[in-house]
């Protein structure tokens, strides 16, 4: 699906990929084929040696593959399941406070300012262009509560290509700044509305995502109609939860009929197989089970956790009792925009619980590959069409190159694919993501300029 009108071709690739399936986190496949279809869809995986079957049995001409070089290799897009688009006009500055003094401090006051389309679209065009670039196939958003700048955050990830779910952030509780909050009324007439004019644009990679900030910020009406509002429309949601003592000891006091945090959600139906919550780090045993019978995810997002002080979200306990787990950036709440920060610090953090605790199993580097990658399809309920490599899916990938020159990186002649997909994680930079391609759409190098 090419929103330019120019359909894509249909192209073979040859080379290197590595991707997570459910038996191998980091799955190498050296000298294979893959065919995309003019449609953006895997169309088959085979080996280099099949070249002459495959070419007969799916019509293309062995002169017409694409050769990947020695260092490089395809490896899915990454999908940032928790990231606030407005808050990129300030990250990488004001990580000085807790989590409850920074929202009143920094974000709110940054956050009203989306009223204006102007500064929204300089702001939205700068994060989508960033993060594709950093390679964001997939990103799930927040806005703010303003619904014409929301929609306007869906109609830049659509022309710049990338698969999104953007939400109009819903808050009726806000004692700090005065004019950024909503009644019950307008945050659901408004919802509806976002919703109702985003899917009327039939664009074909964002979808909206039913957006309550936090129960902080929301009445209990408030979230009970976003939860029946979800329900009846099969929608997605997305919100905040566990993620600061300060926060989960408010929640306690304001709700002392609910048995923890994850119940007053799910006493809201705001817990579907659907929903995406980020961060969790003070989510007991009991809780993580209530998301499993739910279905509902988490979202991992450990440069936030530090940056904030936070907490840091035991990963290996919530994997254990089988919750569905992304990594995000939360931005900015977290100062990078970049999902091999995320990576890093997932497995900075683990380290440091086995610092603490070496009973605990730290991640290893596949295992947090595939959180970057299929497990953040799976929090985001999309991993039927992404997450990786699989013949249908959608051709989310990123072509990486680990010896471009004056990168990053240093190569020993024999590196193999493993270690170079390692050295890659921990010290590779847009400069090694050659290529992006989200729906089999070529967007970085992007041949387009977004022009107002
Ligand atoms: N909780 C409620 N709102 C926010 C936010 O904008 N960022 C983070 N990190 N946590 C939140
Ligand atoms: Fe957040």
């Amino acid at each position: 699906a090419n929103p330019d009108g120019a359909a894509e071709t249909k192209r073979v690739f040859r080379g290197t990929l590595i991707h997570a399936t459910r038996e191998e986190a980091a799955k190498v496949l050296e000298d294979a084929l893959l065919g995309v279809d003019a449609d953006g869809k895997i169309a088959f995986i085979g080996e280099g040696k099949e070249l002459h079957r495959l070419s007969k049995e799916f019509a293309f001409s062995p002169s017409s593959v694409i050769q990947l070089e020695k260092h490089e290799f395809f490896m899915p897009g990454m999908v940032d399941t928790h990231i606030h688009a407005p808050q990129y006009s300030y990250a990488g500055t004001a990580l000085d406070m807790p989590l409850l003094d920074w929202l009143n401090t920094y974000t709110f006051p940054v956050e009203s300012r989306f009223k204006d389309q102007n500064f929204a679209r300089e702001v939205y065009t700068q994060v989508v262009k960033r993060t594709l670039r950093n390679g964001t196939t997939t990103a799930c958003y927040f806005a703010t509560i303003h619904t014409d700048s929301s929609l306007l955050l869906g109609h830049i990830a659509d022309k710049l290509g990338q698969r999104a779910l953007v939400g109009k952030v819903c808050m009726d509780r806000n004692n700090s700044v005065k004019h950024y909050k909503e009644t019950i009324q307008e945050s659901l007439e408004e919802t509806r509305r976002f919703i109702a004019e985003l899917l009327e644009k039939k664009y074909a990679l964002v979808k909206p995502v039913v957006t309550p900030r936090f129960v902080l910020s929301c009445s209990s009406t408030l979230l009970g109609q976003l939860g029946q509002l979800a329900k009846n429309n099969n929608l997605h949601i997305q919100s905040h939860i566990s993620e600061n003592v300060e926060e989960v000891k408010i929640v306690k006091e304001m709700f002392p009929d609910s048995d923890s945090y994850t119940d007053v959600y799910h006493k809201h139906n705001l817990l579907t197989n659907k929903t995406v919550m980020a961060h969790g780090c003070y989510l007991s045993d009991e809780e993580l089970a209530l998301f499993r019978e739910t279905g509902a995810s988490l979202s991992h997002c450990p440069n936030s956790n530090i940056s904030l002080c936070s907490g840091l979200l035991n990963v290996r306990n919530v994997l254990n009792h089988k919750v569905k787990l992304g990594l995000g950036t939360d931005v900015a709440g977290g100062y990078s925009a970049s999902m091999l920060d995320a990576v890093r610090r997932a497995l900075d953090t683990s380290k440091i619980l086995t610092v603490q605790d070496p009973e605990h199993v730290t991640l290893t580097f596949e295992e947090v590959f595939r959180l970057a990658t299929l497990g953040g399809s799976q929090a985001l309920s999309l991993d039927s069409q992404i997450g990786n490599f699989e013949v249908g899916k959608d051709f989310d990938a990123l072509r990486v190159n680990v010896t471009v020159p004056g990168g990053p990186i240093d190569l020993i002649e024999h590196d193999k694919p493993k270690i170079i997909l390692e050295k890659f994680l921990n010290l590779g930079d847009d400069r090694n993501i050659v290529e992006v391609y989200v729906a089999g759409r070529k967007v970085v190098p992007s041949s387009e300029k977004l022009l107002y």
